[in-house]
C-alpha cells in the first residue's frame, strides 16, 4: 500500500506548506477581516474558533481533500456499522454504541448490543440509588459514605477526571477516592480516615488480570477483612467492573455484584460504561444520563456533519497540519477550569496510547510523524510556569484552550478575569509583539530582542456556556473522534496498545530478582547493577 505521503492531497499539502512558508497570522487576518468568526464551527454546545491556526482557505481545502482519499467518511461508517476495525486485536471499537439512544441498533457480529447497554445502565442506576438513598449497607450495617475506585489507564483516568470534573453536582457526604498506582502509598494514603464499615470498593478492570489493580484490590481486601474479620464482608464492600466474569469469582467478588462491558468497549474510550460507575455514585443516574446525552449528540454531529463543519474532524485535520506539515510537536490541554484539572492527563492516555504508533495496519513502518505528545494543565496557573516556552521557546507547541461562559462558582469579577486570560493568551500566541512595538513602549534596546514575542503561534479556543454533565460528555467525544480521525490520516489501528507489553514482561521477570537476593542476572550491565543496587536497599529497609 502507497505510504500516506505519496497521497496527491498529500504532497499538494507539503507544497502548499512551501508557497505559504512566510504566511504569518497577522497577514491571514489582516487579509480577512472576518476570519475569526468564520474559521468557527459549532456542535452539541461547544464552539470551536480554529482561527488561530496557521492555515489558510487552500490549507483547509486540501486537508478536507486529505480527509477524502484517507477515507475518513468510509472509516466513521464502519465504526458505526460495528466492523472489526481494530484489526490488530480482531474487535470492534464500538464506544459510540455506550451512549445510544433507545430505538438506536449497533451490531456487533450480528447481535444488538444496545439492549445490554442499557440494561446495564438500568442496573448501574439501581445500584447508584440504592448506595446513595443508605438503603445498601455495609456488612455492619451502616450506610457506605467512602467509594475507593481501583483501576489503572482507563479504568482509572477517565473515572476520576469525570469525578474531579462533575465534581459541582456530586453528593459532598459521600468521599470518593482513586487508587491506581502500585506504589503502596497510593492506597495507603486513600483509605487514610476512612471507616472499613462505610467503604465500597469499585475493582474496575477490562481484563482483571491487571498486576496493579489486582495488587490494590487485594490490598483492600486485607484492610477491609482486618477490621470486620469476616469474609462475608466482602459482599457488601466489594464491587467489580469488568469483562472477566471468571476472575472476578476468582478474586472472590460475587458475580451478582460485577457490571460487564464488552470487548468492543477499549479502556481509554471507557468511562461512559459501567467503569464509570463511581462517576454515576457521585453525581447520580440522572446526571450521568445527561453525560451520555452530550456524548451522544456529539457522536451524531460527527457522523451526520459535511467534514468542513465538523468539530472533530476540523480538529483532527488541524492537528495534522501541525504535526505533519508544520512540524510541531506537541499539543497542550489548557482548561481555563480549576475543575477540569485532571483533563489533560486523560486526553493524554486517550490520544498517545492510541495514536502513539510507528506501523500502519499491514505492518509497514508509517511514512510520517504520528502523534504529537499531549500534555496541559489548567490555566490560568500554567500561564505561571511553562508558558514563558509556549510565548518565546523555540519549539512551537500547538494549545488547546477550553473554557466556559459562566462560572460554577462565581466570585467577584474572578470569573472575568479568568476568560480575560484566556483570550489575551490565545491572542498573544497568534499576533505577539514586534521589535518596532516594542521600541514604542519605550524599551531600552538591550531589554528589544528579550521582549520580542515572535506571535504566529497556533492555538484553538473551545467555549462552551456551562461545565454541564452534557458539555463534558460532548467534550470528550469531540477528542475521542478526533484522535480517530488522526488514526485514520496516519493508517495506523488507535485501538491497540501493544507498546505497553514489553515493560511489563519485562517488570514481571525483576520481580523476583528483586526478592531473591542469590538468583543469578543474565540481563544487560546495567539492569544488572540497578537490580543488584536496589536488592540490599530493600533488604536493609
Ligand atoms: O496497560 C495498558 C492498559 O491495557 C490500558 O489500555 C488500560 O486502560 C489499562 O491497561 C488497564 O487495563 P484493565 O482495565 O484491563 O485493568
Amino acid at each position: 500500500m502507497r505510504g500516506r505521503t505519496e497521497l496527491p492531497a498529500w504532497k499538494a499539502l507539503a507544497a502548499h506548506r512551501d508557497a505559504v512558508a512566510d504566511a504569518n497570522l497577522r497577514d491571514l487576518f489582516a487579509r480577512d477581516s472576518h476570519r475569526g468568526e468564520r474559521l468557527t464551527a459549532e456542535a452539541a454546545g461547544w464552539y470551536l474558533d480554529y482561527s488561530k491556526n496557521r492555515i489558510d482557505d487552500e490549507g483547509l481545502r486540501l486537508l478536507l481533500a486529505l480527509a477524502g482519499e484517507c477515507k475518513v467518511r468510509e472509516r466513521i461508517e464502519a465504526m458505526w456499522r460495528g466492523d472489526k476495525i481494530n484489526l490488530t486485536e480482531h474487535r470492534a471499537a464500538l464506544h459510540v454504541a455506550l451512549r445510544a439512544q433507545t430505538g438506536e441498533s449497533f451490531v456487533v457480529d450480528g447481535v444488538d448490543v444496545v439492549p445490554e447497554v442499557h440494561a446495564t445502565l438500568a442496573r448501574m442506576a439501581e445500584f447508584s440509588e440504592r448506595v446513595r438513598s443508605g438503603e445498601w449497607k455495609g456488612h455492619s450495617g451502616k450506610p457506605i459514605r467512602a467509594v475507593v475506585n481501583i483501576g489503572i489507564g482507563g479504568s482509572d483516568l477517565g473515572p476520576v477526571m469525570a469525578y474531579e470534573a462533575l465534581r459541582h453536582y456530586s453528593r459532598r457526604d459521600i468521599a470518593f477516592r482513586f487508587v491506581s498506582n502500585v506504589d503502596g502509598t497510593d492506597f495507603y494514603e486513600a483509605v487514610r480516615n476512612l471507616d472499613p464499615a462505610q467503604t465500597l470498593f469499585i475493582v474496575c478492570s477490562k481484563t482483571f488480570t491487571t498486576q496493579e489493580t489486582l495488587a490494590n484490590a487485594h490490598a483492600a481486601r486485607a484492610w477491609l477483612l482486618q477490621s470486620l474479620g469476616d469474609e462475608a464482608a466482602v459482599t457488601k464492600h466489594f464491587v467489580a467492573v469488568s469483562t472477566n466474569v471468571a476472575e472476578v469469582a476468582k478474586f472472590g467478588i460475587d458475580p451478582a455484584n460485577m457490571f460487564g462491558f464488552w470487548d468492543w468497549v477499549g479502556g481509554r474510550y471507557s468511562m461512559d460504561s459501567a467503569i464509570g460507575l463511581s462517576t454515576m455514585l457521585a453525581i447520580g443516574a440522572d446526571h450521568f444520563r445527561a453525560m451520555l446525552d452530550g456524548f451522544h449528540a456529539m457522536d451524531a454531529h460527527f457522523r451526520r456533519t459535511p467534514f468542513a463543519q465538523n468539530l472533530p474532524v476540523l480538529h483532527a485535520l488541524l492537528s495534522v497540519w501541525n504535526t505533519n506539515f508544520l512540524g510541531t510537536e506537541s499539543v497542550a490541554i489548557l482548561p481555563y477550569d480549576q475543575y477540569l484539572k485532571r483533563f489533560p492527563a486523560y486526553l493524554q492516555q486517550l490520544a498517545m496510547e492510541s495514536n502513539g504508533k510507528q506501523v500502519t495496519f499491514d505492518g509497514a513502518r508509517v511514512d510520517c510523524a504520528t502523534s504529537p505528545i499531549w500534555w496541559g494543565e489548567p490555566g490560568t496557573n500554567g500561564q505561571h510556569s511553562f508558558y514563558q516556552l509556549l510565548h518565546q521557546g523555540t519549539r512551537r507547541v500547538a494549545c488547546d484552550f477550553i473554557g466556559f461562559h459562566q462560572s460554577l462558582n462565581p466570585l467577584g469579577d474572578q470569573h472575568t478575569v479568568l476568560l480575560a486570560n484566556l483570550i489575551a493568551q490565545a491572542q498573544a500566541l497568534a499576533f505577539g509583539k514586534t521589535a518596532d512595538e516594542v521600541r514604542a513602549e519605550g524599551t531600552p534596546e538591550a531589554l528589544v530582542p528579550h521582549r520580542v514575542f515572535d506571535g504566529n503561534r497556533s492555538s484553538n479556543v473551545l467555549f462552551a456556556e456551562r461545565l454541564t454533565p452534557h458539555a463534558l460528555g460532548a467534550l470528550v467525544a469531540l477528542y475521542e473522534h478526533s484522535v480517530f480521525v488522526q488514526s485514520v490520516i496516519w493508517n495506523i489501528d488507535a485501538f491497540d496498545q501493544w507498546g505497553v507489553e514489553l515493560g511489563k514482561q519485562l517488570a514481571a521477570r525483576i520481580v523476583p530478582e528483586l526478592q531473591n537476593t542469590d538468583a543469578g542476572l543474565k540481563h544487560d550491565s546495567s539492569t544488572n547493577a540497578l537490580i543488584r543496587r536496589l536488592r540490599p536497599r530493600r533488604d536493609g529497609i
